[in-house]
């Protein structure tokens, strides 16, 4: 009996971004145990308002000799379940474990937000989307919707995946983080998934903000690191790259880095673009870019289509969107790619007649790839 409890505790908190908690009372009185990761992950005994640190090795053992004295109900919740203990009290008995996970998902209604500002409004106040007051001004808004409707693109793609699979996410020039921090809610609160964030900016004092937020709301399955999107690579494979508004070639760096790591899914909502714009010389639309308004659109499709094909050559199958309407953000373009492996041969010949009709352009987006694509592009 001591060896199944110490096999159903282990098999539970072996996956630190998962576990919450464990509770555990005693028959006799009404003594509590909580064990339970504080916001730098250690692992913390608290027994009768005293607490401990302990090594999460140490928990099944603690378990078993509370489980010998008397505590007899536990409760070890987990972001993706909760899995319920009675231990008997003679030795011959017999363990009753029951397990439970959400059963219903969340609504993912036309004009419903995934983050409900009721419901969420200490990850929103703690983000600064909503004031001390509790209030959002019109800026906030907009970063807001931008946000749950970039959440609403992502949420189709987690469902695909088994709910014991954990989640792990890049996101690339995350700036405040209001991205991974909202879906970081919303994976844990909501959908009830364990989920990992490396979150990578090269503005280090923005990030020092973000641990400050992390360590307030517990979110210690969080990383922010200080590095160009390019120069990092993360620990482990990851399911999903993401970016919103990365500047300029910082787009470029994301998708790049999502090709090289093999992602599975990537989702980008590009900003600025300067690469293209002083390279429009020479080409048959001469006439539309006469006006600098024209031409600076021009730059930006152009962009954005060829990294649309670059991606399609890496073997991904992209569709891209208006996101949100363009009050929110005049930079709504979403593109969205999931790996599917075909060789793609139309996809080179349009990127390299696309190129010679503009003028031979250049694209960071191709140096960075170039070892990976060799003698493709
Ligand atoms: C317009 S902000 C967007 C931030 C955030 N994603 C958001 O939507 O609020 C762009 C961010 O990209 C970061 N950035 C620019 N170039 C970068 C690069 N090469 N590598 C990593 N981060 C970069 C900037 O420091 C900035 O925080």
């Amino acid at each position: 009996m001591i060896g199944a409890l110490r096999l159903a505790i282990s098999s539970r908190i072996s996956d630190k971004d998962d576990f919450k908690h464990i509770l555990i009372t005693s028959d006799k009185d009404d003594s509590k145990v909580l064990i339970y990761p504080d916001s730098h992950g250690n692992i913390i005994y608290k027994h009768n308002g005293k607490e401990s640190q302990i090594l999460t090795a140490e928990i099944p053992e603690l378990v078993e000799k509370l489980a010998r004295s008397g505590y007899h109900h536990l409760t070890c919740e987990c972001w993706s379940g909760i899995m319920q203990i009675d231990i008997p009290s003679e030795k011959r008995g017999k363990l009753k474990i029951n397990y439970s996970q959400p059963t219903s998902l969340p609504d993912l209604g036309e004009d419903k937000n995934l983050i409900d500002i009721d419901e969420a409004s200490e990850l929103l106040e703690a983000m600064e989307i909503l004031n001390s007051e509790g209030h959002m001004t019109d800026n906030m808004r907009r970063k807001y919707v931008q946000v749950d409707s970039f959440i609403k693109l992502v949420y189709p793609l987690l469902k695909k995946s088994s709910q014991q699979k954990k989640v792990k996410i890049l996101d690339c020039g995350t700036g405040k983080s209001y991205l991974s921090f909202a879906m970081n809610y919303f994976l844990r609160e909501k959908m009830r998934r364990s989920c990992h964030f490396y979150c990578v900016d090269t503005n280090s004092e923005l990030l020092e903000k973000c641990r400050r937020i992390k360590n307030q709301l517990n979110y210690d399955n969080m990383e922010f690191r200080v590095s160009s999107i390019m120069g990092y690579t993360p620990p482990e494979k990851v399911d999903i790259v993401c970016s919103l508004h990365a500047c300029d070639t910082a787009t470029d760096e994301a998708i790049a880095k999502a090709i090289k790591l093999d992602a599975p899914f990537l989702l980008v909502v590009p900003c600025c673009q300067h690469e293209i714009i002083d390279q429009l010389k020479e080409h048959p639309l001469k006439a539309i870019a006469r006006h600098g308004v024209y031409k600076a659109r021009l730059a930006d499709l152009l962009t954005d289509a060829m990294r649309t094909l670059v991606l399609e050559v890496a073997g991904y199958k992209v569709s891209v969107s208006e996101y949100v309407s363009p009050i929110y953000t005049p930079k709504n373009i979403m593109i969205q790619a999931e790996r599917i492996q075909n060789k793609n041969p139309m996809a080179m010949k349009q990127y390299i007649d696309l190129k010679s009709t503009f003028g031979d352009i250049s694209m960071k987006l191709e140096d960075m790839l170039r070892d990976f694509f060799s003698n493709q592009i």
